[in-house]
């Protein structure tokens, strides 16, 4: 049998009732069989110091080993001020760090958005998709998973209710482990 995709998800936002941290957690309910979907705490990395990067904080270098041994990123973002959230970008930024060592290099990557907002993340999810050229990613276009709204699309126990949504995460992750394989067979 061969073995299954592993993804490592992560969301951008650190509040409890969440609904970012939510959809992932719907992503990890999702996922087809043929993949896993781990998820990383972003709460903990400290303020990204250059001075550090030689000695990376207990929490980052957790992260970067993780991004590292991860077949694909599913990567979910509030929307802060029109764009992405500092902890999530503070984040990538540690990881991405020194340029010899970028975490993300080469990596498919797949992202989602929620907001109480009528635009879903939307403007978020498109700077963050500016990110990973420069990160080097290979990130999925389609389907976008933007959900509005997102006050409306949840139950009070996070799950998340809204059936044309749940479809697009299948899409979407069908999308990132096809083509996650594609890649893999690609560099054999
Ligand atoms: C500092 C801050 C800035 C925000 N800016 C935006 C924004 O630009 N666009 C938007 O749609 N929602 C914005 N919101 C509302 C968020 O969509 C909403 O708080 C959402 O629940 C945050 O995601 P979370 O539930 O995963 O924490 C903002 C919220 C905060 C706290």
């Amino acid at each position: 049998m061969t073995k299954p995709i592993n993804i490592l998800g992560f969301a951008g936002s650190l509040r409890k009732r969440s609904y970012n941290r939510a959809l992932l957690r719907a992503a990890e309910e999702l996922i087809p069989d043929d993949a896993r979907l781990e998820i990383f705490d972003l709460d903990g990395i400290p303020g990204y110091n250059q001075d550090l990067d030689p000695v990376k904080p207990e929490k980052v270098i957790e992260f970067k080993a993780r991004i590292k041994a991860a077949d694909a990123i599913l990567m979910v973002t509030p929307e802060y001020n029109y764009s992405i959230p500092g902890v999530l970008k503070n984040a990538i930024d540690w990881a991405s760090r020194p340029p010899t060592d970028n975490s993300f290099l080469g990596k498919p990557v797949a992202v989602m958005s929620a907001s109480t907002g009528m635009l879903g993340g939307a403007r978020a999810q498109y700077h963050l998709r500016q990110v990973f050229v420069f990160l080097d990613m290979h990130s999925i276009n389609k389907p976008e998973v933007i959900v509005t709204f997102a006050n409306q699309k949840f139950d009070e126990n996070g799950t998340l209710t809204d059936e044309k949504a749940r479809d697009l995460i299948k899409q979407l992750l069908r999308a990132l482990i096809d083509w996650t394989k594609k890649l893999k067979s690609a560099s054999v």
